[in-house]
Parts: C-alpha cells; sequence; structure tokens
C-alpha cells in the first residue's frame, strides 16, 4: 500500500489500532480527531495528527488541499447507539452530516478508496443471521450510518469514489474508552468492577450481543484498500458466539478478579438479540477463528488496571427529555469537563 492514509476517529479505539496497524506497514498516516471521545495516549507513535472536528468543512478542505490523500478511513462518530433518540441533531450532525464533509472531499480530490465504519446498528432488529438481512435501523445512529452507507453508494456510482463498509459487532479491547456511560457495555462493566460497583443491566440481562475483539476487525480494515475483492461491499464482521450481558457481567468480573455483582435497572428499548453474518468478511480477508472472549476480557481487564477511572468525559445536550432512562440523567449531572 502506498500513499497518505487520512484516519478520521484515530485518537479513539478502533481507529487506534486501525492507524497503528498501517504505520507499522510504512504508510505516512494523518489522524483527524476531536478527541471527543479519544486520547492523546491512544495515537500510535510516528503518525501526524490533527486535532479539529470532521464537521468542520473548511479544515476538511485545508486537510484535502495540503496533502495528497489516498486513502480515507473514516473511524469518526458519535457511537451511544440508544442515547442518539435523545441527542437527534447532534447524532446527525456529528455521524452524518460530518461524513458528507469528508466524501465531498474525497471525491474532489481523486482519493482512491474511502473506508467507513458503518455498524450492527443498521439491521435494527431485523439482524437475524440471514444472508442478506434487511437493515432497518430503529435508532438515529443507525439511521445515520445507513444514509452515509448509501449515500457512497450514490458517489461511488455517479463519481466512481472507491469504498468499503464494514459493520462491526460489539468491538472491545485494550483502548475502549471506559468513561462513557452510554456505550460498549464491556466498557461499563469493566469500570464499574473495577471501582468495586454493580455491573448495571437493563432489563432480565438475557439479551445477546456477539462481543468481538478489536484485533479480529481492525486488521480487515486496515487491508481492505488493497483487497479488490472488497471494493463496492459492506462486510458484516465479528465473532459468531452470543453472550448474554448476564453472562458477560460474570466474566468481565472473573477477568477482573472481583465480585460486584449486578444491579437490575428497568428495561429499555432495544434489540434482543443481533446476529448478523460474517462468512463473506471471513472468507475476504482471510479471518482465524478469533481471539476466545475469556482470553480478550482478561486481556482488556489487564490493560486497564493501570488507567485513571475519572467520571464521564462528555459534552452532550440533552435534546428530548422524555422516556431517557433515569440512570442516564443521574450520568449526566455527573460528567467532567472534556480534556486529552
Ligand atoms: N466499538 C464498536 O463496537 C463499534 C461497533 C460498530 C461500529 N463502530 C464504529 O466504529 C467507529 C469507531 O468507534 P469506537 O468504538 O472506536 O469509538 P471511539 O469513541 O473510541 O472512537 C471514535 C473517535 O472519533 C472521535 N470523534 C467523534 N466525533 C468526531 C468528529 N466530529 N470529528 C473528529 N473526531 C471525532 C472521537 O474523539 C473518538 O476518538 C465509529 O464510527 C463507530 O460508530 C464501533
Amino acid at each position: 500500500m502506498s500513499g497518505v492514509a487520512l484516519v478520521t476517529g484515530g485518537a479513539g479505539f478502533l481507529g487506534s489500532h486501525v492507524a497503528e496497524r498501517l504505520v507499522r506497514e510504512g504508510r505516512r498516516v494523518i489522524v483527524l480527531d476531536d478527541l471527543s471521545g479519544g486520547y492523546r495516549r491512544n495515537l500510535p507513535s510516528n503518525c501526524e495528527f490533527v486535532r479539529g472536528s470532521v464537521a468542520d468543512r473548511v479544515l476538511i478542505e485545508r486537510v484535502f488541499a495540503e496533502n495528497r490523500i489516498a486513502h480515507v478511513y473514516h473511524l469518526a462518530a458519535y457511537a451511544a447507539e440508544g442515547l442518539s433518540h435523545f441527542v437527534r441533531r447532534f447524532n446527525y450532525e456529528n455521524n452524518l452530516l460530518a461524513s458528507i464533509n469528508l466524501i465531498n472531499a474525497a471525491v474532489n480530490h481523486g482519493v482512491k478508496c474511502f473506508v467507513f465504519t458503518s455498524s450492527a446498528a443498521v439491521y435494527g432488529s431485523g439482524a437475524d443471521g440471514a444472508a442478506s438481512p434487511t437493515p432497518t435501523p430503529v435508532d438515529p445512529y443507525g439511521v445515520a450510518k445507513l444514509a452515509v452507507e448509501q449515500d457512497l453508494r450514490a458517489a461511488e456510482e455517479m463519481f466512481g469514489l472507491r469504498h468499503v463498509v464494514f459493520r462491526p459487532h460489539n468491538v472491545y479491547g485494550e483502548r475502549q474508552n471506559l468513561s462513557d456511560p452510554f456505550r460498549n457495555v464491556i466498557g461499563i462493566f469493566l469500570k464499574q468492577t473495577l471501582l468495586g460497583e454493580p455491573c448495571t443491566i437493563f432489563g432480565d440481562g438475557k439479551q445477546t450481543r456477539n462481543f468481538t475483539h478489536v484485533d479480529d476487525v481492525a486488521p480487515a480494515i486496515a487491508r481492505c484498500v488493497e483487497a479488490p475483492e472488497a471494493w463496492g461491499k459492506a462486510f458484516d464482521i465479528g465473532s459468531d458466539q452470543a453472550t448474554s450481558l448476564n453472562e458477560i457481567a460474570e466474566m468481565v468480573q472473573n477477568a477482573v478478579g472481583c465480585r460486584v455483582g449486578v444491579t437490575r435497572l428497568p428495561e429499555r428499548r432495544e434489540a434482543a438479540h443481533v446476529k448478523t453474518n460474517h462468512e463473506e468478511a471471513r472468507r475476504v480477508f482471510a479471518l482465524g477463528p478469533g481471539v476466545e472472549l475469556a482470553e480478550g476480557l482478561r486481556r482488556v481487564a489487564a490493560w486497564a488496571a493501570d488507567l485513571e477511572l475519572g467520571p464521564p468525559r462528555l459534552d452532550l445536550t440533552i435534546e428530548i427529555e422524555r422516556e431517557l432512562p433515569p440512570s442516564w440523567r443521574n450520568a449526566l449531572t455527573k460528567r467532567a469537563p472534556h480534556d486529552s
């Protein structure tokens, strides 16, 4: 692979793993991140860092004008699926309109391939493991992701912008954000366990997700620009093993070596099970069996043991109060200002 790679969200969890792999392959990597959810400590050494938002059109134009960007890896987003109902405008501005700034610049500056991390959220409750389930998102986060996917398809047809889409399934691992109470259930349980607090579960905890270690996702994302078979396609990617929230709470506590139990909260609107089909990603990227869940949790718990665990680090304004779970309202009153 050659040419400059722009990784948006590269100070975040998944983006930093993608950026690290590209740097290791000898690429010149520019990370663009506003540090709203990421950290400077996540940045791989030997990458260039631009602090700023994808929503800033002038900045995006400057980055593309000053650098011959060959590949865009667009991972920047605020990925709180459940909360997106209550921050609808912010969700669409940050996750949809900001993405269009990048797509426009990619077309205007002749980018060779645009890689986008969408989400299994595009399926809503329609993900049933069928060969080609129909995307029917049920929250604004999923709607925004699907709209960007569709815009990329239109941009490819109209302007020949080559693209690859990934819909990763509940990724966890080292460098994931533990300071956000609204997303990444493993991160939430990990923080609670390390602080000696019970793990909070909405409903009966029988809802399942396929938790996937970041090492089983980041390499395919980094490599896809040189895999012609991947171009123009959307890949569901992740583990095939469904694990309930009750089980994962238990496993996180085992990994940390501390029993904190669970606290049950009233159930909220969410898909009971999300099962996507990963065969195509496995075939095209020759993926192996993946990191075993207990082993992955052991690794992430070892990484988290040395972290300073502060209050939530968020700068969000709730746009709709109706139906907002009370535990989320409380979390918002305890938030800390941004740092880096
Ligand atoms: N982690 C998962 O399980 C998962 C699953 C499906 C899809 N995804 C997608 O993968 C991508 C990365 O997710 P993650 O889990 O690493 O989250 P993350 O919060 O760790 O990383 C996102 C990064 O984007 C940055 N960012 C957010 N808005 C920005 C903006 N407007 N301009 C510049 N930077 C901005 C944040 O500061 C952060 O560093 C996201 O697009 C997310 O929707 C993640």
